[in-house]
């Protein structure tokens, strides 16, 4: 969960290492640091707090065309300059850079100290180093290789010597890594974003895999020490650009970049008027899918709740039952998974690591594996059979928007094709449903038009400290998403409920005033949510409602309610448009209370920890 760069090559380390930081922030913030080699030894510079302010040190360090940075969300350690990254060995020739975690780290730094070896900070990390350090005998990617071989847990590493300038050693082990190509240089980091203004052209570590890189080469061992020819891509140059152009956060660009990207989840994947997937999108052939006994969804945090809308859509006109768990809960609670099921991780990142370990507990239990992610760099993607990839492009703001909406669409679209495959739907049917979702784009883009409105909306609630959002079916899911946008980046207290599970406790929670925010998009149960409705402004709630043209009107409107209305889409895949007035409603609040927008507190884009 943190940012990884590297640099090697013929221009000066610093500003480079600082932009891929900065293009890495997102990925943690609480402390950062860089190490360079200048031919005389290792020199860091480190300090807690954001990466604006290491800039200051930076000014003193000497010209150098090596080095390593890291950008850090704290897992064993608080936020200190002790803690931030590089570590050094005891003689200060090694530093080394990390993202993961250690998790039989305790042991061996009692081992380490036993041997005499002086840490000075307080976390897993260090204990490579100096493991490293007592490995090393001239040969730098052999003492990494060798020293990883005693960790257990996830660990991205960079590493350099001052022994062997111009070298960069690098180790994956369930933490991502890449290697950027230039011409006659290399850069290393723990995603594209870093890499993207130098080459589009990239190698992607795999697990176990270690790479010694240096300006004009790259050699990659596999996990036995042998060579192994590079896993080398070319990024598309399209989508994988992330800049704020004109708007002032990250994340109200990606809230405005939905319709785009729905039309990219689109973008051939319907032909004949029925959705189509590649064969290494979806490796089940029609036979496999009739006899697919149940489909497992695992994911985390706004994954989840797209997930929960996939469950719907699976059951519904796949016919196939469901289930869906938060990742982190899936792998210990022992599930009953029978044999012929398929699972199916959804991920914007791919590297979620309670996610990643969901999976593999699936797998290990006979399951078949798909992955839903944005990443075609991921551990997920690289571990899955089938890959179906959200084209959402690089999401930078912490908080999930594109990813969300592109997440529910690919489920729709494969619930379809696969309701055709077990003929739990008629392809009439199938084609109706397939039109209604190629609409998606274009209902995205009237429901932006909610902007204006919904930024009044929330000046008012960005008052408030307590906040419920209700919802009935695909509507509490929508509900779920709002909550979770409004909470964690306006650090207002905010939950959401099934509209009729309110009246059996929460209810009492609501005073005068109480903004309870409404979904009511499915016409189904809508007139069920308005009775829910009517509890809530009984007892003095203010509603803002989401509606649409055949929801509104549900109950009798209250001067202070306020209703949005949306485009009225496919009922089931109705999130990717409804969200839309609740993540405007959250970025708008959050504006009011002067927070963090696209790095709020305490949090980071990537959890690859459990
Ligand atoms: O990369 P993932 O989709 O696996 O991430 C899962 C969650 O950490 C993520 O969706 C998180 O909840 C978002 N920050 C919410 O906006």
């Amino acid at each position: 969960m943190c940012g990884i760069v590297g640099y090697v090559g013929g221009r000066q380390a610093v500003p480079i290492l600082y932009q891929g930081l900065s293009d890495l922030e997102y990925r943690g913030y609480d402390s950062c640091g860089i190490a360079l080699l200048d031919g005389k030894g290792i020199l860091t510079a480190k300090i807690a707090g954001r990466l604006s302010k290491l800039r200051e040190l930076l000014k003193d360090l000497p010209p150098a065309t090596t080095g390593i940075g890291h950008t850090r969300w704290a897992t064993h350690g608080r936020p200190s300059q002790e803690n931030a990254h590089p570590h050094v060995d005891c003689r200060h020739e090694i530093a080394l850079v990390h993202n993961g975690i250690v998790e039989n780290h305790r042991e061996l730094r009692e081992e380490l100290i036993s041997r005499g070896h002086t840490f000075t900070s307080e976390t897993d990390t260090e204990v490579i180093v100096h493991l490293i350090e007592e490995a090393y005998d001239g040969d730098l990617a052999s003492a990494v290789r060798k020293a990883c071989r005693q960790l257990k847990g996830s660990f991205a590493l960079a590493v350099i010597s001052a022994k062997e300038p111009g070298r960069i050693v690098a180790f994956r082990q369930s933490s991502p890594l890449i290697v950027g190509l230039g011409e006659d240089e290399k850069i290393l980091a723990s995603d594209i974003p870093a890499v993207l203004s130098h080459t589009r052209k990239i190698a992607v570590l795999a697990d176990g895999q270690c790479a010694s890189i240096t300006r004009y080469g790259l050699e990659v061992f596999d996990a036995c020490g042998n060579l192994t020819d590079p896993d080398v891509r070319v990024v598309n140059a399209d989508i994988d650009v992330a800049m704020k152009e004109n708007f002032p956060h990250f994340m109200l660009k990606e809230i405005h970049e939905q319709p785009e990207a729905l039309a990219r989840v689109l973008s051939g994947r319907v032909k004949g008027g029925l959705p189509h997937f590649e064969p290494e999108e979806f490796r089940l052939s029609a036979e496999d899918v009739r006899k697919l006994q149940r489909i497992f969804i695992v994911a985390c945090g706004t994954a989840y709740h797209a997930s929960l809308t996939g469950k719907a859509l699976f059951e519904r006109l796949a016919g196939v039952s469901t289930e869906v768990d938060l990742a982190s809960e899936f792998r210990y609670r022992e599930p009953l998974v029978p044999s012929g099921s398929l699972v199916i991780a959804v991920s914007q990142s791919g590297e979620t690591a309670d996610t990643l370990a969901a999976m593999r507990e699936a797998r290990a239990r006979g399951a078949r594996v798909l992955a839903v992610t944005n990443s075609p760099v991921s551990s997920l993607a690289r571990e899955a059979e089938s890959v179906v990839y959200q084209r959402a492009g690089i999401e930078i703001a912490v908080a999930s928007t594109k990813a969300y909406v592109t997440q529910v669409l690919c489920l729709a679209l494969l619930a379809v094709h696969m309701g055709i495959s077990t003929g739990h739907l008629a392809l009439e049917e199938a084609r109706k449903i397939t039109s209604s979702l190629q609409k998606l784009p274009e209902q995205a883009r009237k429901a932006l038009k909610s902007e204006a409105r919904v930024k009044e909306v929330a000046s008012d609630v960005s008052r408030f400290e307590d906040v419920f959002f209700i919802g009935r079916g695909v509507d509490y899911h929508t509900a779920m998403e709002g909550q979770l946008k409004l909470k964690e980046i306006s650090y207002i207290h905010a939950e959401a409920y099934a509209a009729g599970e309110l009246k059996h406790g929460t209810l009492a929670l609501i005073e005068q005033g109480t903004p309870v925010v409404a979904v009511l998009t499915d016409p189904s149960v809508a007139e069920k949510t308005a009775s829910n409705v009517m509890e809530v402004k009984a007892r003095g709630g203010r509603i803002i409602s989401v509606t649409t043209p055949l929801t509104g009107g549900a109950f009798p409107p209250d001067p202070l309610d306020v209703e949005i209305q949306v485009p009225a889409s496919y009922p089931l895949a109705s999130p990717a448009v409804a969200v839309i007035p609740l993540q405007l409603l959250a970025y708008y609040a959050a504006l009011q209370r002067g927070t963090d927008i696209d790095k709020p507190r305490n949090l980071a884009k990537s959890v690859t920890v459990e």
